[in-house]
């Protein structure tokens, strides 16, 4: 067997061993997304990751994708153990909501009801009323205005100016951005239109308005699977990270897959269609974490409780 093959064999052998269950994410590498189903975890978008991770019965949660998503598992189940295989797998969204600016910004309105994208630290959440990813943000935001809420939105532009077009909601807007789905290009993408004119343009809302505007399909990556599946078109063009197309070609193997295009390719853009905290999360890293218990999540108290609470929300309301 390859170095592949093995180490696949040794982590599925101490999950097991260690009673843990593995949590990946659609972006992260396929062998690890396999590992996942193939020893009763699961790969999923955010909101069913986390979902996921809260329910099961397993006493330590192994999350593969980045931080936010680790945190996430310990803020709602504080007395498993949750492991990753780099903590240094991050997110632009979060790097760029620093929770001492984040904090002055929302004292500057406190009229507002404070929504954060999933993509923030603890700390951030720790101030925010709602929590919302990307396949309920719409839901919930519609509902907030019905009741005559304005809002306070942070971190990413994009997904918040796709909201706030769609339900025409008082959104106050912090200035985040994917560095992943922020190289997707309008223009290129018009032209690759020209040349599959049949083909469904499926978007995730963290692209630029251009390329949002061209979409067949908005939605999560759960979302951008499903119109994959269920789509009657032979052709579609994937305008998110290409680790999704792992899944895609195992769930719906007869459809041609075409990714959208960036300004580089990655010789010139290291962040275009694949994120580079995503690509941390690797098999050795997994058997490492599992061996060793490094790689911990720790959320310390009183941030924990005071996040728990928009996470919470968001859970029941989607339940
Ligand atoms: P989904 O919630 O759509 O999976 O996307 C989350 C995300 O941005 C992960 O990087
Ligand atoms: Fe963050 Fe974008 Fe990477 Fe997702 S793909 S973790 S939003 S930088």
């Amino acid at each position: 067997p390859s170095q592949r093959q093995q180490l696949k064999a040794r982590a599925a052998e101490l999950l097991k061993a260690k009673g843990a269950v593995l949590v990946a994410h659609y972006y992260v590498d396929g062998d690890l997304q396999d590992l996942a189903q193939e020893t009763g975890g699961i790969v999923s978008d955010s909101l069913e990751m986390a979902r996921f991770g809260r329910d099961h019965a397993a006493q330590t949660l192994v999350v593969a994708g980045v931080k936010f998503m680790g945190e996430s598992a310990k803020i709602l189940s504080p007395e498993k153990r949750v492991l990753m295989p780099d903590l240094d797998a991050t997110c632009s969204l979060d790097l760029g909501c620093p929770a001492e600016d984040f904090a002055a910004f929302c004292d500057a309105h406190p009229d507002r009801t404070v929504v954060v994208y999933a993509n923030t630290s603890a700390a951030v959440k720790a101030r925010a009323d709602w929590m919302v990813t990307s396949s309920c943000a719409l839901e919930i935001v519609s509902e907030l205005k019905a009741r005559g809420e304005k809002i306070l939105w942070a971190p990413d532009r994009h997904l918040g100016r796709y909201i706030q077009e769609q339900t025409g909601a008082d959104m106050l807007m912090w200035n985040g951005a994917c560095i992943v789905h922020d190289e997707f290009k309008g223009l290129e993408l018009e032209l690759l239109r020209e040349q599959h004119p049949q083909a469904l343009i499926l978007v995730h809302p963290e692209s630029p308005a251009s390329v949002v505007a061209q979409a067949d399909v908005v939605g999560s990556t759960s979302a951008l699977i499903k119109a994959v599946v269920e789509g009657s078109a032979r052709e579609y063009v994937v305008a998110t990270d290409n680790g999704i197309l792992h899944a895609m070609r195992q769930l719906a193997p007869g459809k041609v897959l075409i990714e959208a295009p960036t300004a580089g390719n990655s010789a010139t853009c290291k962040s275009c269609a694949h994120c580079p905290w995503m690509a941390m999360n690797g098999l050795q890293g997994l058997v490492d974490c599992l061996e060793h218990g490094t790689g911990e999540i720790r959320v310390e108290e009183p941030i924990r409780s005071q996040a728990l609470g928009c996470i919470d929300r968001m859970l029941d309301f989607t339940a």
